[in-house]
């Protein structure tokens, strides 16, 4: 029988909570979320679970993360069913703050990793990667010595927090989990609960425009500007609006001419109003659609 994970609204809970298992020998995984979960985040927090004794997971639809025209206020949050879901995959606590209590009104500190922010999704969310690196850093304060699971999906958020963590030196080790996809290659997302049947059917082109990436690289393709307009070119077929098609460095995040053994594709457009990402690092995962 799974027991209901405890629900800690005050940062001191959570912080005790950390603090206590520690003491007592035991070894903290911490899954930061923002809700609205889905398999990929149960599937963090399984091997969270894997990896600890201690299973911490957080639920805070962080305000500043969000651009002013952005989705903060329509953004999914379920937190029952949450706390249900997270009882199956073996979470023990629930932080579950109000944004006043992560967020002071006279508070004045920003994190900023500067560089990794400015390609990709940073060009076109200003301020979203500081929000994200900011609560992240309040949240590790939080959970204190740990080990922090993170979806490959956001790749640049976790490029980001691993350069953060790394020139902060914060006693987190962070792990990278696999995309988790639906049986047809849609990568999982909550915001893939916004986009109606036409559009999650034309969401599809997302997945299969980074497959034949895979197929040309694994062909040996190693030229990145063939390798993004075929992605381009598919995506462009079933897209209303394309952000960018990029082929980086999968560490710097910089842009490559020819790829040596590897290197990120990723991939930013909107179906309708919902805006997806998704991406695959040739040399490194395996082929993003079935078959
Ligand atoms: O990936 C997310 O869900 C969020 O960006 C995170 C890491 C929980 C910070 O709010």
């Amino acid at each position: 029988m799974n027991l209901a994970p405890r629900r800690f609204p005050l940062p001191e809970d959570f912080r005790r909570a950390c603090g206590d298992a520690r003491s007592q020998g035991t070894r903290v995984a911490f899954v930061p979320t923002m809700g609205a979960l889905h398999e990929g985040h149960l599937a963090l927090v399984r091997d969270a679970r894997a990896r600890a004794g201690f299973v911490a997971v957080s639920i805070f639809v962080n305000p500043t993360q969000f651009g002013p025209d952005e989705d903060f206020s329509r953004y999914p949050r379920d937190l029952d069913a949450d706390v249900t879901k997270l009882s199956t995959a073996g979470a023990d606590v629930v932080f579950c703050p109000e944004p006043q209590s992560m967020y002071a009104p006279d508070e004045r500190t920003r994190v900023h990793v500067t560089g990794l922010d400015e390609p990709l999704c940073g060009a076109f969310r200003p301020g979203h990667f500081e929000g994200v690196a900011t609560i992240v850093t309040k949240l590790f304060g939080l959970a204190g010595p740990c080990v922090a699971i993170f979806g490959k999906k956001d790749y640049q958020q976790l490029a980001i927090l691993r350069r953060m963590v790394t020139d902060l030196m914060l006693p987190v080790e962070i792990v990278a989990h696999a995309i988790v996809r639906e049986a047809d290659g849609l990568a999982m997302s909550s915001r893939n609960a916004y986009l109606s049947a036409t559009d999650r059917a034309r969401a599809l082109a997302l997945s299969r425009g980074l497959s034949r990436a895979h197929r040309a690289f694994s062909s040996g393709e190693r030229e990145a500007v063939v390798i993004e307009s075929l992605v381009r070119d598919e995506v462009a077929a079933s897209a209303d609006r394309i952000d960018y098609v990029s082929v980086v460095d999968a560490d710097s995040l910089a842009s490559v001419g020819r790829i040596s053994d590897r290197a990120l594709v990723a991939v930013a457009c909107h179906f309708g109003k919902t805006r997806l990402i998704d991406n695959v690092v040739l040399g490194e995962d395996p082929a993003p659609t079935p078959g």
